[in-house]
């Protein structure tokens, strides 16, 4: 009814429908991306740290951004990752965090600061696009990495 008076017939109303309904169910997903993204730009270098973006501890990427390495054998994925720093008492680090390309937890290793060195190892099945490794240091923040998979 409402077609005769704007001028529109059935089919223009469904397809206009279908497309009203694609276009919300990709926008969240965008959305996300974007505010992902700008959530990264906005926090790196405050409130974690890159080598790029050392923030106030400029001077400190060498001994704190992780290093990734991975290896991939079809479906199976390695991925390991180290931080060249010391484990001392009073300065160490805490753990690495293995995250996905929308940094949501996968898994985190926990070190042991008298017997563990930063290194961890991660397993993964299937898994494509972007990981994120966090490095925590209990006394220069939490520093991260990433590689393509
Ligand atoms: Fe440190």
């Amino acid at each position: 009814m409402a077609s005769k008076y704007l001028g529109i017939n059935r089919r223009t109303i469904i397809t206009g429908s279908s497309a009203a309904l694609f276009v919300s169910a990709v926008q969240p997903v965008a959305a996300l991306e974007n505010s992902t993204k700008e959530a990264l730009r906005l926090l790196a270098g405050k409130v974690f740290y890159s080598s790029d973006r050392p923030g106030r501890w400029k001077g400190k990427e060498n001994g704190h951004v992780p290093l990734i390495k991975i290896d991939k054998d079809k479906n199976s994925i390695l991925i390991r990752a180290a931080t060249n720093h010391p484990m001392q008492p009073n300065h160490n680090v805490i753990k690495h965090v293995l995250m996905d390309e929308n940094l949501n937890f996968i898994q985190e290793q926990i070190f042991d600061q008298q017997f563990d060195m930063p290194r961890s190892r991660f397993e993964l099945n299937g898994y494509k696009g972007r990981l994120y490794i966090g490095s925590l240091c209990n006394l220069h923040d939490n520093w991260i990495n990433w590689a393509d998979v």
